[in-house]
């Protein structure tokens, strides 16, 4: 596969790379660029970071999973390009001696990186923009100041407009359409593709097949790059639904839901870190079929339709009956994921992610609640669980309990006695079935609290 990128400003030119070469591996054994460092090569500790420019912008993401064509086209910046072409320092690296951020060093160009990125986008939540960057030794507050004393600074001239000089001296290698290897620029070139070469794996984010490379060294035989799929990627929405494509980011599904469905974008702020939000797209948070995915227990509770795509034929159906059993998903080879839709609706969801972690967390159980009253009696419920089962599930006992009753604790108590009925969780390292299930539960109580004006933002006490 042949690919064109610039590298903090130099335009490569590469031919013949191994598609699954990852961005990282290159940096460093290829080019010698060894500021990018390899921490956990999982996507977990941002020793990896780099800042990927393209026409969306800026964002930060992990290079140990980010394979070399999807940054074709792309303008990438990594620790050696933060400081200004004269050696002068970028206000963060300055802020970072001045504050004592660097006490090893091994984490400080990720973190570098990432703060470079969030000053170039003007975001200053830093908690969230650096919850992606682990620390050993040094401790976050001195980190967390030098992000702040940097925030009012100026952006240097030379990370300015970065994406015009992307466009302008890289078009993107011919990618192409090879037997073995594709990268289509559409998503009716790759239902092309795809139907001739079904035993492919499709690559979206890699947030998920980046590992199956770096920690499984799988080979991965016949690959389909997605990124470049451009139609496959957004959120549009008309009278009565919103369709997210199956190419649209964490980060850019949680800016388009926020409007409509808070708790929805409050759980994916929660969903890995700005890095892996950055890559990691909502058709392989469902193509996946993990059991413990975050984005279907939402989208089942809103009722949420698949739609899939084989060659020129495409169907839809309700996303909870695409899963089928653990591994088995209703989708046939040569079969992808185009977009779901989420009927628009009054928001009465809430989302609950229960993980060991606050940020960066796998979730022991995600329970997404979604019931609809008139007055004070319970008309419909949509109870959607992730860690319950092998795969999402509704807990269709308990929505039985509660349909047609009044919405008080006694008729949460009955469904949740009836969610026992639901589920038959398992015990494993992130919570026991005791636990699943208890706090499964509560979550109905708390939906109820919640409706009925008690607080319980979990927000309020995570700093
Ligand atoms: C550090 C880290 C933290 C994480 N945290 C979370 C978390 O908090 N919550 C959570 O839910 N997940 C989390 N994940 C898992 C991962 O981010 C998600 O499952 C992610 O959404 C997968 O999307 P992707 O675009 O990266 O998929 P990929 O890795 O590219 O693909 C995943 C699977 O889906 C298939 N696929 C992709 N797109 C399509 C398509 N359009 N049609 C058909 N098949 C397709 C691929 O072939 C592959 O089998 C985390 C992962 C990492 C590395
Ligand atoms: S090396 Fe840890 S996130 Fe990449
Ligand atoms: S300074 Fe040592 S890991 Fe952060």
């Amino acid at each position: 596969m042949d690919i064109t990128f610039l590298l903090n400003g130099e335009t490569i030119a590469l031919t013949n790379v191994l598609p699954t070469t990852t961005l990282l591996d290159w940096l460093r054994e290829d080019r010698g660029l060894t500021g990018t460092k390899e921490g956990c090569n999982e996507g977990d500790c941002g020793a990896c970071s780099v800042m990927i420019t393209d026409e969306n912008g800026s964002r930060a993401l992990n290079g140990c999973i980010l394979f070399l064509p999807q940054i074709n086209g792309k303008h990438v910046t990594t620790v050696e390009g933060i400081a200004a072409p004269d050696g002068t320092l970028h206000p963060v690296q300055q802020t970072m001696i001045d504050h004592h951020g660097s006490q090893c060093g091994f984490c400080t160009p990720g973190f570098v990186v990432s703060m470079a990125t969030a000053h170039l986008n003007g975001a200053t939540d830093h908690d969230v923009q650096l919850a992606g960057n682990l620390c050993r030794c040094t401790g976050y507050a001195p980190i967390i100041r030098a992000a702040e004393a940097a925030k009012d600074a100026p952006v240097p001239e030379h990370l300015k407009n970065l994406s015009l000089h992307c466009s302008k001296n890289t078009a993107g290698g011919s990618g192409g359409l090879a037997p073995r290897s594709a990268q289509p620029k559409t998503s009716d070139d790759l239902a092309k593709w795809y139907a001739a070469n079904p035993d492919a794996t499709l690559i979206a984010g890699a947030t998920d097949v980046g590992l199956w490379v770096t920690k499984h060294f799988r080979d991965l035989g016949a690959v389909a790059f997605l990124n470049q799929c451009t139609d496959l990627r957004g959120v549009t929405e008309t009278d009565d639904e919103m369709r997210i494509g199956a190419m649209t980011t964490l980060t850019d599904v949680e800016t388009g839901i926020a409007p409509h469905f808070p708790s929805f974008a409050a759980m994916i702020r929660r969903y890995g870190s700005v890095q892996v939000r950055n890559a990691a797209t909502l058709g392989g948070n469902i193509a996946n079929g993990s059991p413990i995915g975050d984005g279907p227990p939402a989208l089942i509770a809103l009722g949420a339709t698949l739609h899939l795509r084989h060659g020129d034929t495409r169907r839809s159906l309700p996303l909870e009956d695409f899963f089928i059993a653990y591994g088995k998903q209703d989708r046939t080879p040569g079969e992808f994921v185009e977009a779901v839709s989420i009927p628009k609706q009054p928001d009465t969801l809430r989302c609950y992610k229960l993980s060991k972690r606050f940020d960066q967390d796998i979730s022991a159980v995600c329970g997404c609640l979604n019931i609809t009253r008139d007055g004070d009696t319970i008309t419909a419920a949509r109870l959607a669980y992730g860690g319950m089962a092998a795969t999402p599930k509704r807990a269709s006992a308990a929505e039985a309990a509660m349909v047609g009753q009044s919405f008080t604790q006694t008729t949460m108590h009955a469904a949740m006695a009836a969610m026992a009925d639901d589920f038959q969780p398992l015990s494993d390292m992130r919570a026991s079935a005791g636990y699943r299930l208890q706090s499964a539960q509560n979550m109905l109580l708390r939906y109820l609290h919640e409706a009925t004006g008690t607080a319980t933002n979990l927000m309020e006490i995570s700093s």
